[in-house]
């Protein structure tokens, strides 16, 4: 079977575009610039990585943004009181506090600390819990990125078994949620596996559409999945390569070639879902910028 490659980058490119004008209409309209305020606790380099690509993106739409770079020695107490200076400042609409915090911040307790009308990840359990009932909220920004993909490629989900592997807060969880609700972009028969489940193939080889985030290369391959399948691969895993220049290469949580085989279409890794997550972060700023000015016109 061929398969369509799903070209992230290009939707991405697209939505920012978008979103460029938007803020330009927003600032015509008098308002000052959407304002994020990312804060990266410690020296891992993805995540400096990851952040940087924020920053870039919001300076490509017209979204003024500011990086606190802090020692992973902070407290959590500390660290609570930054948010809540960043809670209380006017000119700040979204916090992104870049995940993973070192081992003895824990994330949850960070999380709950942050204004919910700030929170433009969605990670806060008041907009989680938003999104469970089905009320508009901050969407996790990677399965909402995933979603649009879906409309991009006219990929419908009605009815459909989708299978989604990983249960993080950041991706599996919501996606499933997403998946699973009565609207446009739900009504899914929705299975999450984890680290738990006990066959994972059976599981696998019944989707129509499968999301794998797991962080765990070569999980998946071809005689897992069913002919016909759509595959979004969210890992984003350094493998070493001698032959790279850097010395090791992107690979996701899909063996690429066997999977792709039987897909009717499939992300790639890079290029695929990641700045699709990128597009969505800026999206929930503009959001956060319009909601604190018109709280019930955006709510
Ligand atoms: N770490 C991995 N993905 C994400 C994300 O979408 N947002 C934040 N804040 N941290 C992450």
């Amino acid at each position: 079977m061929s398969y369509t490659l799903i070209d992230g980058k290009k939707v991405a490119d697209i939505i920012r575009q978008q979103i460029h004008e938007d803020v330009q209409e927003w600032i015509a309209r008098g308002n000052r610039p959407p304002r994020l305020q990312a804060v990266l606790i410690g020296n891992d380099p993805a995540s400096k990585t990851y952040v940087q690509a924020k920053t870039k993106a919001c300076k490509e739409v017209g979204i003024e943004s500011n990086t606190a770079v802090i020692p992973d020695t902070i407290s959590i107490k500390e660290l609570k009181e930054t948010i809540s200076v960043y809670n209380k400042d006017d000119s700040i609409d979204g916090i992104l506090l870049q995940l993973p915090l070192p081992a003895h911040l824990h994330p949850s307790k960070v999380i709950e600390t942050m204004d919910f009308r700030k929170d433009v990840d969605g990670f806060h359990p008041m907009n989680v819990g938003r999104l469970a009932v089905g009320q508009p909220t901050f969407r996790s920004c990677t399965p909402a990125g995933i979603l649009e993909l879906f409309r991009y490629y006219s990929i419908t989900t009605k009815g459909k078994n989708a299978v989604v592997v990983g249960a993080s807060n950041i991706v599996g969880s919501p996606m499933a949620i997403m998946l699973s609700r009565e609207n446009e972009s739900g009504k899914a028969t929705t299975t999450l596996c984890h680290k738990y489940t006990r066959d994972l193939t059976q599981h696998i080889i019944q989707a129509d559409i499968l999301i794998v985030a797991v962080g765990s290369p070569n999980l998946i391959t071809g005689p897992m999945v069913k002919e016909g399948v759509v595959v979004i691969d969210v890992g984003i895993n350094r493998v070493s390569d001698g032959s790279a220049p850097k010395g090791y290469k992107i690979t996701g949580d899909c063996h690429f070639e066997s999977v792709a085989e039987k897909a009717s279409l499939i992300t790639p890794v890079p290029g695929g879902v990641g700045p699709m997550t990128v597009a969505m972060l800026m999206k929930n700023t503009l959001l956060a910028a319009k909601k604190s000015i018109y709280p019930e016109e955006y709510l």
